[in-house]
């Protein structure tokens, strides 16, 4: 089987867990300051605070930024549950908006959203490991006076012209998740440059003014979270480079991902699109091949919530799967995945 995600260590990541268990030092510890430190100044941010989820990286975020009952926070259709889940879970009330052609939050949209919701904050997801529009979102924070926080849990490492994922917003969600580009198992963390915010987000984790969870990750997770994290630029490039071979063969008979302009997209998932796509899905399962849809839901169905009209996120929802791209695919194994594919569809172009 040529599965979609593969987590990889090695012997560094062994030994470092086996003198974590030496060292009694097992949560708390220098580990989980490195992986913050490391994290911090490879993003290009002030602060970093490691949790025990991207989930729990979302819901902090929000009651950070003063999220409450009836607060309105507008996410786009296409994301995993976490997304909008976590609005709820900070008691506010969610307002789902379409995505454009790169999966993302749809920037004309988000405008009309906000000038009929105003938003306390905006949520956007670099969704597959390709940017949201942050540029322009950005400049409507400032226009309109919301918050923003970067769903970045599929995008560690990806850039829109000189910033990074989690860089640009108030507030950047991370998750590291066993599947994720920097895997720890479980885990996540929040990153800002604001210092109040920073003070208000450490209110959720070390306890303080106001009752709340022991979100902490352990000493193993911080470990293999940092040596996980040093070897993430080489990962991505391979990532990319594999994509780029999937999209230089495939582009002629499916929709394949397109990057936005002045990003550095980091493929969590390469996701492509096909009308015939449950054939093609299953003749991938035939060969062994580990092929998914992500997501089968939109998000406002999901949980029956507020929205604008969303004709693109429900097109590409009928359409979207994804295919393997982690980086350690072999070269034969691309190729089996382009040649099935290609025979899946021999029988004509897409239009
Ligand atoms: C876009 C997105 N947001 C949030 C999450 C939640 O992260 P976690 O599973 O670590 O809670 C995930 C992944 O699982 C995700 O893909």
């Amino acid at each position: 089987m040529i599965r979609i995600v593969e987590p990889t260590f090695s012997e560094e990541e062994k030994r470092a867990v086996l003198e974590i268990i030496e060292s009694h030092q097992i949560t708390r510890g220098r580990w989980t300051q490195t992986f913050q430190e490391e994290f911090a100044r490879f993003l290009g941010v002030e602060h970093c605070f490691t949790v025990c989820s991207g989930t729990v990286a979302l819901f902090i975020a929000l009651k950070a930024l003063g999220v409450d009952k009836g607060d309105r926070v507008i996410v786009p259709a296409m994301s995993f549950m976490a997304t909008i889940d976590s609005v709820y879970l900070a008691c506010g009330e969610p307002v789902v908006v379409d995505v454009d052609e790169y999966f993302t939050m749809d920037l004309n949209q988000l405008e009309d959203a906000v000038k009929r919701y105003s938003p306390k904050v905006v949520m956007p997801v670099h969704l597959y490991g390709g940017m949201a529009d942050m540029e322009n979102i950005m400049f409507l924070a400032d226009r309109y006076g919301f918050y923003v926080v970067e769903d970045s849990a599929q995008a560690h490492g990806a850039q829109l012209k000189d910033k990074k994922a989690g860089a640009w917003g108030h507030i950047g969600a991370f998750s590291f998740y066993a599947s994720k580009n920097v895997p720890m198992g479980e885990g996540g963390a929040l990153t800002t440059d604001d210092p109040e915010i920073a003070r208000k987000i450490k209110q959720w984790i070390d306890f303080g003014e106001h009752p709340a969870f022991n979100v902490r990750i352990t000493e193993f997770q911080a470990a293999i979270g940092t040596l996980q994290l040093r070897k993430l630029k080489e990962r991505n490039e391979r990532r990319r480079a594999i994509a780029k071979k999937y999209t230089e063969l495939l582009s002629e008979h499916f929709k394949t991902p397109k990057e936005r302009p002045h990003s550095y997209h980091v493929y969590h998932l390469y996701t492509l699109m096909h009308p015939e796509r449950e054939r093609v899905v299953e003749e991938l399962g035939n060969r062994e091949i580990d092929a998914r849809v992500y997501y089968t839901y939109l998000l406002h169905e999901l949980r029956n919530a507020e929205h604008l009209p969303t004709p693109n996120a429900e097109r590409f929802r009928r359409e979207v799967f994804s295919i393997p791209v982690h980086p350690y695919l072999k070269d034969q194994e691309v190729e089996l995945i382009i040649g099935t594919l290609l025979n899946s569809v021999s029988s004509g172009k897409i239009v």
